[in-house]
C-alpha cells in the first residue's frame, strides 16, 4: 500500500512511498482509509517519530476485515477511528477501543473531523460534572475542539461563555449555543463553575481566576505555547474561591472511546464548520506552509487509484 512516512531529509519531513500493509492484532480492525484530518497534536508529534514511521491519528473509511476476536464493526461498515499512528495511509489497523460504526450515508470528510476534537470536547465536559444551569467558559472557542465544546456544553444545559480572539467567529459561536461571546477573558465579568481551556499560558492563569468555589478548569490545550505564571495569592482560598482545581487529560490514554465516537457520528445536528478538503498529495505542501486552517478544518482525501 501507499503511505506517507516520516523522512527527515525532505522539506515537509514526509515522503509518499510503498510500504507493508498493516497486520491487525486480534482486537484490531483493518480499514481502508478514505479521509484524514490532521490535529495540532499529530503535527507536534512529527519531529519525534523515527524515520519511516506512518503518522496520523484521526480518519474515516470502510472496514476491510473485522477484528478476529469478533468485537468492533463488521466488514463493509463505514467507520470513524483514531489511534496514535498509522493514519496517513491507504490502509490501517485500528484498536476496537477507538473505532465506531457511522451512518451509511455520513460523509467521509465530516467523519474524519470528529475523532480527536469532538471526543476530547465530550470527555472534557464530562469531567466538569453536571453543568445543567451552570456557567461554563470555553477558552479558544474558535478552535476545532472549542466549537464542539460549545455545542456539547449548550446541549448539556450550561450557560456557555465563549472566548475567541477573532470576533468574526462570534455569530457562529452564538448560533452553536454560546450565550455570551468575548474576544478576551478580561471582559468576562462573572465567575464560572467550569472551564475548558484550549490556549494555555496567561489564558490558563486568567481562567483559573474566574472559577467560583469548587470550580474546575480543564487545561486541555496549549496553543499559545507560552508559560503559565500564577501570581502570588492565586491559590489563597477564601469562601468564594476554595476547592478550585486545574486538571488535564490525554485523549490517547482514555479508555473506551468507541461508544462516544459512535454517538458523535450519529448526531446529525453536530456542526463541524467549514472544511477545506484537499487531495492527500497536498499534505506535504500544507505542512511546509505551516498547516494553515484559513478556510476551515483541513481534510485530506486518500487516493486509491494507485492502490497496490
Ligand atoms: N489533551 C488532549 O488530549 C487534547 C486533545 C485535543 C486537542 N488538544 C489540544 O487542544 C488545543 C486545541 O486543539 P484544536 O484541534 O482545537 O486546535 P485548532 O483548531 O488548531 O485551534 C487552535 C486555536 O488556538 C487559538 N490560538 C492559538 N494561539 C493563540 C494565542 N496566542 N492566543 C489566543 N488564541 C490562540 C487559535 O485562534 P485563531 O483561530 O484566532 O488563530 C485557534 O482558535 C491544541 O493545543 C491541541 O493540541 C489536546
Amino acid at each position: 500500500m501507499l503511505a506517507w512516512t516520516t523522512a527527515p531529509d525532505t522539506p515537509s519531513g514526509l515522503t509518499l512511498r510503498e510500504t507493508f500493509d498493516p497486520t491487525p492484532l486480534p482486537h484490531e480492525t483493518l480499514v481502508r482509509v478514505e479521509a484524514f484530518a490532521p490535529n495540532p497534536g499529530d503535527l507536534a508529534a512529527l519531529p519525534g517519530l523515527p524515520p519511516g514511521s506512518v503518522p496520523g491519528w484521526d480518519g474515516s473509511g470502510v472496514v476491510l476485515e473485522a477484528a478476529a476476536d469478533g468485537s468492533g464493526p463488521g466488514q463493509g461498515e463505514r467507520v470513524l477511528f483514531l489511534g496514535l499512528a498509522g493514519g496517513w495511509a491507504q490502509r490501517r489497523a485500528v484498536s476496537n477501543a477507538m473505532i465506531a460504526a457511522a451512518p451509511a450515508d455520513a460523509a467521509w470528510e465530516h467523519l474524519a473531523t470528529l475523532p480527536v476534537p469532538a471526543t476530547s470536547a465530550l470527555r472534557a465536559i464530562r469531567r466538569l460534572g453536571s453543568i445543567l444551569g451552570r456557567r461554563v467558559l470555553i477558552v479558544g472557542a474558535g478552535s476545532a475542539v472549542g466549537g464542539f465544546a460549545v455545542q456539547l456544553a449548550a446541549r448539556s444545559g450550561a450557560s456557555v461563555v465563549a472566548v475567541a480572539r477573532d470576533a468574526g467567529q462570534h455569530d457562529t459561536l452564538r448560533r452553536l449555543g454560546a450565550h455570551e461571546t468575548h474576544t478576551a477573558l478580561a471582559s468576562v465579568d462573572r465567575r464560572v463553575h467550569g472551564a475548558i481551556d484550549m490556549i494555555g499560558g496567561q489564558h490558563l492563569v486568567d481562567t483559573y481566576a474566574l472559577l467560583e468555589a469548587s470550580g474546575t478548569v480543564i487545561a486541555l490545550g496549549h496553543a499559545a505555547g507560552t508559560d503559565e505564571r500564577f501570581p502570588y495569592g492565586a491559590f489563597v482560598a477564601d469562601p468564594t474561591t476554595a476547592d478550585r482545581s486545574i486538571t488535564s487529560f490525554f485523549l490517547g490514554n482514555e479508555p473506551g472511546l468507541a461508544a462516544e465516537m459512535g454517538y458523535l457520528a450519529e448526531d446529525r445536528t453536530l456542526e463541524v464548520g467549514a472544511m477545506d478538503v484537499q487531495p492527500w498529495t497536498e499534505l506535504p505542501a500544507w505542512i511546509e506552509a505551516g498547516a494553515p486552517r484559513r478556510a476551515g478544518r483541513v481534510v485530506f482525501r486518500v487516493d486509491h487509484t494507485t492502490a497496490t
